[in-house]
């Protein structure tokens, strides 16, 4: 039984939208200006799909259930995924606060934007990657089938209460207008 695959495929739309934040950086690196509402779609995204559903899930969740199954030695690898996940917060806010400025061509508030739009990619990116490959193996590997059925259960039972003020299709569709904006918003 495999617990972490679905954490594992919404890990591929998250990465879709930082794919998508990469080419709005890189535009912004050579003096384009991607529009306003790509960057409040973008906002809404990672806030409602990356944050308040998947990070949520495991945190509160597969962290929360681990932490207490391990007596504490898995202290330093789940609080440097939280802490990963609490700068992801601020940068996603820090970047959305400098949204106004930069449709207003505030050369301070472009700088703000492309420092947390590239701190935000970059710590996402790597965060990913090590749940991916180190963090999930591992959980697979420690917990026993009763353990996965237990926290798959309530993974489930979460995910519908999560769906009903937060449904999958609208950030799915949030996605697919970034990149429909990405793509033709161009100077
Ligand atoms: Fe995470
Ligand atoms: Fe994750």
């Amino acid at each position: 039984m495999n617990i972490t695959q679905t954490l594992k495929d919404e890990h591929v739309l998250i990465l879709k939208g930082l794919k998508f934040l990469r080419i709005a950086r890189d535009k912004i690196e050579s003096n384009q200006h991607p529009s306003k509402l790509f960057f409040q779609k973008a906002v809404l995204f990672f806030r409602n799909y990356a944050d308040k559903y998947h990070h949520y899930k495991e945190e509160f969740l597969m962290f929360g259930f681990l932490a207490q199954k391990k007596e504490g030695q898995l202290d330093l690898e789940i609080g440097s995924l939280r802490h990963q996940h609490e700068r992801g917060r601020q940068f996603l806010t820090r970047l959305e606060k400098s949204i106004n400025g930069y449709e207003m061509k505030n050369e301070i508030a472009i700088t703000s934007l492309l420092e947390n739009l590239a701190s935000f990619i970059s710590v996402l990116r790597r965060h990913i990657f090590r749940e991916d490959h180190l963090f999930f193996p591992m959980v697979e590997h420690e917990l026993s089938l009763d353990e996965k059925t237990f926290l798959l259960t309530q993974f489930d039972f979460e995910e519908k209460k999560l769906n009903s003020n937060n449904p999958i299709e609208d950030n799915l569709e949030l996605l697919k207008e970034m990149e429909k904006l990405i793509g033709v918003a161009n100077e």
